[in-house]
């Protein structure tokens, strides 16, 4: 992951993502007494609400702030990456909210979560999808240029269609019960400025100059993304998918 997370500076500007993983809980639909791992728990907002449920959670994040974060509601948090998942044949579910767009190679996700699913065990997850903040890329990509830096090297991110992320998942051994492209127009109560402090800190803390960085962004991001009413609304689209182990 290219991103170093803080909870404290998640929770002011990003409570939104958990705030927005109703649909994706819904479609886990967690079951009293089943076991479930939380891929990339964050602060364990979702796994927190998995557990009321009655499921027994495990949380697996990279980040040590957000693995303290979530120890604090009470979830069984461990440091981990999630492409070195060390979990066999455990799990009733694998559930993941925007996590999986971090990591380029999906493959070795993918293995980690078969090998850690019991048979018949289901894998449900939202990540962002094909043309997710394509504009933001974009206004990205050309302030970096012009300080000579490719976006796409120093913070790679893996927006896949339903057809390439089912051809994966069909690889592994899944049965695929439904994957869907959801564009979602997100408003960011915090504006775009806060939303980059966030969500680029890869970036960065990879350029001499931030701030110009935030301030030649944000204009160029301007026209499309702020309504007439001064609103930033970031151009998000999911890829909300379940699919199911073999048994
Ligand atoms: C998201 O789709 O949740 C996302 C993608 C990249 C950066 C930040 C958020």
């Amino acid at each position: 992951m290219s991103n170093v997370w803080d909870a404290g500076g998640y929770r002011k500007n990003a409570a939104f993502v958990s705030d927005l993983g109703d649909a994706v809980l819904e479609l886990l639909a967690p079951r009293k007494g089943e076991r479930i791992l939380d891929l990339g728990c964050g602060d364990g907002a979702l796994a927190e609400s998995i557990a009321s449920m009655g499921a027994s959670v495990v949380g697996v994040d990279s980040s040590p702030s957000m693995v303290d974060a979530a120890r604090v509601r009470d979830i069984d948090a461990r440091l981990g990456s999630a492409t070195e998942l060390t979990f066999e044949n455990e799990f009733d579910a694998v559930f993941s909210n925007a996590v999986l767009h971090w990591i380029p190679d999906a493959g070795a996700v993918l293995d980690g979560v078969a090998r850690a699913l019991r048979p018949g065990g289901r894998f449900v997850a939202e990540l962002g999808g094909f043309g997710n903040i394509a504009a933001i890329r974009v206004a990205q990509r050309l302030v970096l240029e012009n300080r000579g830096i490719d976006l796409d090297s120093i913070s790679p991110q893996f927006f896949p269609t339903p057809r390439e992320y089912q051809g994966l998942l069909d690889r592994q051994g899944f049965s695929v019960s439904s994957i869907e492209l959801i564009p979602r127009p997100t408003p960011l109560p915090q504006g775009m400025r806060s939303w980059l402090e966030t969500f680029s800190r890869g970036v960065m803390n990879r350029i001499a100059d931030p701030e110009s960085y935030l301030d030649e962004t944000v204009r160029a991001l301007e026209p499309s993304l702020r309504d007439t009413e001064g609103n930033w609304i970031a151009d998000y689209v999911r890829l909300r998918f379940s699919a199911v182990k073999a048994s």
